[in-house]
C-alpha cells in the first residue's frame, strides 16, 4: 500500500522531520514582539537552508494560488496559512502560530506550534494548553490495529471538554514524497472508522482549534484562514510515525 513506507524512506522522513522539529524550535525561540512576519519568514528561510533542506511551502501550488512565503505565520485570528508581511509587526498579546514544513532528500518533515507573546491573556493560555495536549493525546492513539478515526476522534474528544470550536476545513495528513498524501486525518470522528494504521505510514496530525466558533473565512490572498468571529486560534502539529509498538514523534528538536 502506498502510505507504508520503506526503512529507507522512513530513514529520510525522520531527518527532514528532524530538520524542520529544530528550525520551529529555533523560531520560537526568536520570535518576539516588534518583529515583523517577514522578518521571522525570512529566518525560518534562512535556517532552513542553513541544513541543506528547502521549503515546501515555497512555491507550493494549491489551484491557481502560489504560496509565496517560506514558512506559514498564523497570528491572533488567522488560523494556517498566514504568509509573513512587512507591515505585521508581532505585538504585545499576540497568539503566534509557526508551521514548519521542509524537503530534504526529497522527502517531507511537518510541524506546527503556536506560542504566546507577553502579556498573556489567560483565555489564549486556555486555549494553546488545550491545543497542544488534544495533539499529544491524539499521538498516543497513532498505533498500528488502530484506525484514523481513533486519531480523530481523539482530538474531538478531548476538545469537547472545553468551549473551543474545531476547525473541519483543514485536516491532517499522511506525509512522504510530498505534503500531503494519504490518509486525511479530521480533528473530529469516529473511533474505528476510516482507514487502518499500520506500521510504516508516517502522518502529520494537526490539531486547529478555535477559542469561538470552528467557522473559516478565506481572505483575498487565498491562502490565509481566519476564524469567522475573529476570535484567537492555536495550531499544533507533529509528524509521527506507526510502528508495531510505540508511535515514534519524528519531529522533537534536538538543539
Ligand atoms: N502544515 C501545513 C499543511 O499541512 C503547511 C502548508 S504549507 C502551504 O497544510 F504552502 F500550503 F501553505
Ligand atoms: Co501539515
Amino acid at each position: 500500500m502506498k502510505s507504508i513506507r520503506s526503512d529507507e524512506e522512513i530513514q529520510s522522513i525522520r531527518e527532514a522531520c528532524q530538520i524542520a522539529a529544530n528550525v520551529l524550535q529555533r523560531l520560537v525561540d526568536v520570535v518576539e514582539e516588534g518583529m515583523t512576519t517577514y522578518d521571522l519568514d525570512q529566518l525560518g528561510r534562512k535556517y532552513i537552508e542553513e541544513y541543506g533542506a528547502e521549503s515546501a511551502c515555497h512555491n507550493y501550488r494549491s489551484g491557481n494560488h502560489i504560496f509565496p512565503a517560506f514558512t506559514c505565520l498564523s497570528i491572533n485570528e488567522e488560523i494556517v496559512h498566514g504568509i509573513g508581511r512587512l507591515q505585521r509587526t508581532i505585538q504585545a498579546g499576540d497568539v503566534v502560530s509557526i508551521d514548519v514544513v521542509v524537503r530534504y532528500r526529497g522527502f517531507i518533515g511537518d510541524n506546527a506550534r503556536t506560542v504566546l507573546i507577553a502579556p498573556i491573556a489567560d483565555e489564549n493560555q486556555m486555549l494553546i494548553d488545550a491545543t497542544r495536549e488534544s495533539l499529544n493525546y491524539a499521538l498516543t492513539f497513532a498505533r498500528a490495529g488502530n484506525r484514523v478515526g481513533d486519531i480523530s476522534n481523539a482530538v474531538e474528544r478531548f476538545i469537547k471538554r472545553h468551549n473551543f470550536g474545531i476547525v473541519r476545513e483543514f485536516v491532517g495528513h499522511g506525509v512522504g514524497a510530498t505534503m500531503h498524501e494519504a490518509p486525511q486525518i479530521p480533528n473530529f470522528g469516529r473511533r474505528g472508522s476510516g482507514a487502518l494504521l499500520k506500521p510504516g505510514m508516517c502522518l502529520a496530525i494537526e490539531p486547529m482549534i478555535n477559542l469561538g466558533t470552528g467557522k473559516v473565512d478565506m481572505l483575498d490572498d487565498g491562502w490565509t484562514a481566519v476564524t469567522r468571529d475573529r476570535k484567537a486560534s492555536a495550531h499544533f502539529e507533529h509528524t509521527v510515525l506507526v510502528t508495531s509498538g510505540d508511535p515514534e514523534i519524528l519531529t522533537i528538536p534536538n538543539l
